[in-house]
């Protein structure tokens, strides 16, 4: 949560830092700042709301004038939204913006009242730049040491930008926990929490580690470590390009994900066949090593565990293997009981999330291998985990996750293929005939993306004036309507539950009323009668059904009101197309209340803090 960028070259600052924000709103909108050296003096302007309000006011007020600087975006955990609580804060000398939580604030926000400081805001980030102040004090035109002695004091996860006034057009950074990359270009380096911030510049950065620390000014970059010395690292180069962090002439970055899933899943799942094979030796898993697992765990937050919800049903049918799955901030204080020989598999699009993050550190601490599988490229996730499958679907910038989930099903179904393979639960033939499902799967998409944006907006408009409604299914059909309900009320913020539809009649559906919609998915043949049974309970009392159902059923019209048909591929595969009107519905459905779409109310992308 949070994005921080920082700018030192010769373009004018506050027009980089503003665009390079414009590429982060998606980690927080609740305020933006930006300090700027403007004639050597730090100008700050901050305001409450979105960027575009620190824009507008810039326009009254002036804009910070200069070549060097810092910049922010938030989504406020200590202290409301407010024009006071917005980043930059300052302490004596030093100016810093900040993502992340300092744990121990409270003993240091005493540590330094005691020391005669005044707070003006209610943020824990303020006690930060105090405490950079004293220790300034201590460390009188020494910058770096300044940093080394601050960061020692300090519990908890930072990304942090810094200047120091006698340090005029300098830009320091370090980080813990927290994602910072520091972008280098001609004559003009960079920091930012994330590649796209930065992609309109330049493509090589460095990956800040654990408590390093970076200072940028006119002769280029230096990184040291937590102890001040001087590092040499690798320049990385980001295989993004600029069009995957802009619109491309859609109107939102939700529904223009929702077309890129076809060439994510391709670009994802095809290097990791070979032969018709799944091919993971490169992600450091062979069938020797899949062989030995005795118990899988599947950990994640929201989406992906959703993804690892469909996961589960797919291995445990092909390789026979148990699978659990957990909610990472349930899995990380529930003593899980895993030791060596288990697989933890961690799924997660920023690879940043804390509870995730901590839930891996758990699994490993407990002798568990662990796997990942990651979106972004040199996350935390992605460095720590001991094997890794990437995902390839480029920057994700919706905050709702679309093409992020896709892939990481695809991933899901290859990896449970090689394991079933490996267990010697299917034989190769069997397995290269899954195989080629799988890389038919974008093909289907691209049907349903030719065929039902008309249908689904329909019934959105069914659904815009609700205010409850319910996702059913059964086995597959479930695990989907978890990510379809998810999807729907995160951005059009109507409620809404998903449940397996053989649990209604003990409990939930005494909730049925006509005024509470029912989106019923029935993709799998096995289980269809089941289902339409009850569909059929909920609509006898009075629910409207909007049925998603594969194109080749046959169910009694009178059983729905509204049927949105997904074309027919096996049972098992389903999900993936499917996935797709629910990630519509829930898309018009937002458009049409007239929500942000891409920013909705509350959320952040990525979520470092627990
Ligand atoms: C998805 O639409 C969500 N906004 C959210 O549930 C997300 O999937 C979750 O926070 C996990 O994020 P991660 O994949 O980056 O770990």
């Amino acid at each position: 949560m949070c994005g921080i960028v920082g700018y030192v070259g010769y373009r004018d600052c506050s027009e980089v830092l503003v665009s390079a924000l414009t590429k982060l709103e998606y980690r927080g909108y609740d305020s933006a700042g930006i300090a700027v050296f403007d004639n050597n003096e730090i100008k700050v302007a901050k305001s409450k709301g979105r960027l575009a309000d620190l824009v507008e006011k810039m326009k009254t007020d002036g804009k910070p004038e200069g070549v060097a600087g810092i910049g922010h975006t938030r989504w406020a955990t200590h202290g409301e939204p407010s024009d006071v609580n917005s980043h930059p804060h300052s302490g004596a000398k030093v100016t810093i913006v900040h993502n992340g939580i300092i744990e121990n604030y409270k003993e240091l926000k005493k540590f330094l009242t005691d020391k005669g400081a005044k707070f003006l805001s209610d943020t824990d980030t303020e006690v930060v730049a105090k405490l950079l102040g004293y220790y300034y004090k201590l460390n009188p035109g020494k910058p770096l040491d300044t940093i080394v002695e601050t960061i020692k004091e300090l519990e908890g996860s930072f990304a942090l930008g810094v200047v120091f006034q006698d340090f005029p057009d300098v830009v320091y950074a370090v980080r813990r926990e927290s994602p910072l990359i520091v972008g280098v270009g001609k004559n003009e380096s960079f920091i930012a929490s994330d590649v796209p911030a930065i992609l309109q510049y330049t493509k090589d950065y460095y990956l800040l580690e654990h408590d390093e620390i970076a200072k940028l000014d006119c002769n280029g970059v230096e990184i040291f470590d937590e102890h001040g010395k001087k590092l040499e690292k690798e320049l990385l180069t980001a295989d993004w390009d600029m069009d995957a962090a802009e619109k491309g002439g859609y109107p939102h970055f939700m529904i223009k994900e929702i077309h890129e899933q076809p060439s994510s899943i391709k670009t994802t799942i095809t290097p990791r066949i070979s032969n018709g094979l799944p091919d993971l030796k490169e992600c450091s898993i062979d069938l020797e090593k899949l062989r030995k697992f005795k118990q899988i765990f599947i950990v994640a937050c929201g989406t992906a565990m959703h993804a690892g919800m469909v996961g589960k049903y797919v291995i445990e049918k092909l390789a026979r293997v148990s699978v659990t799955v957990d909610i990472a901030s349930e899995f990380r204080y529930r003593e899980p009981l895993i030791s060596k020989g288990d697989l933890v598999i961690i799924i997660s699009q920023s690879g940043e999330t804390a509870d995730s993050l901590a839930a891996m550190r758990l699994a490993k601490k407990l002798g568990a291998s662990t796997l990942a599988i990651v979106n972004a490229k040199g996350s935390s996730i992605a460095r720590e985990a001991d094997m890794l499958i990437y995902t390839h679907a480029g920057p994700e910038i919706a905050v709702a996750s679309t093409k992020a989930y896709i892939v990481q099903l695809a991933v899901m179904y290859l990896f449970a293929f090689d394991l079933a393979l490996a267990k010697g639960m299917i034989d190769e033939a069997e397995c290269k005939r899954l195989t080629s499902i799988l890389q038919d799967m974008p093909s289907l998409i691209e049907t349903i993306l030719e065929t039902e944006l008309e249908n689904t907006q329909y019934v959105s408009n069914q659904l815009i004036t609700a205010e409850s409604l319910l996702y059913i299914g059964r086995g597959l059909d479930y695990a989907l309507s978890m990510e379809g309900s998810l999807k729907l009320k995160e951005i059009s913020y109507i409620h809404s539950e998903s449940y397996a539809a053989g649990e209604l009649k003990h409990g939930t559906i005494s909730l049925i009323t006509k005024d509470m919609p029912v989106i019923a998915v029935a993709t799998q043949s096995a289980l269809l009668d089941k289902t339409v049974s009850n569909i059929k309970e909920v609509k006898a009392r009075g629910a409207k059904v909007i049925l998603i159902a594969r194109d080749d059923f046959n169910v009694d019209e009178d059983a729905y009101d509204y049927i949105v048909r997904v074309p027919k591929t096996e049972d098992l595969f389903m999900p993936i197309p499917a996935a797709v009107p629910l990630q519509l519905i829930a898309y018009y459905t937002s458009v049409l209340r007239g929500n942000d779409v891409d920013k909705p109310r509350n959320l952040a992308k990525s979520v470092t803090v627990e």
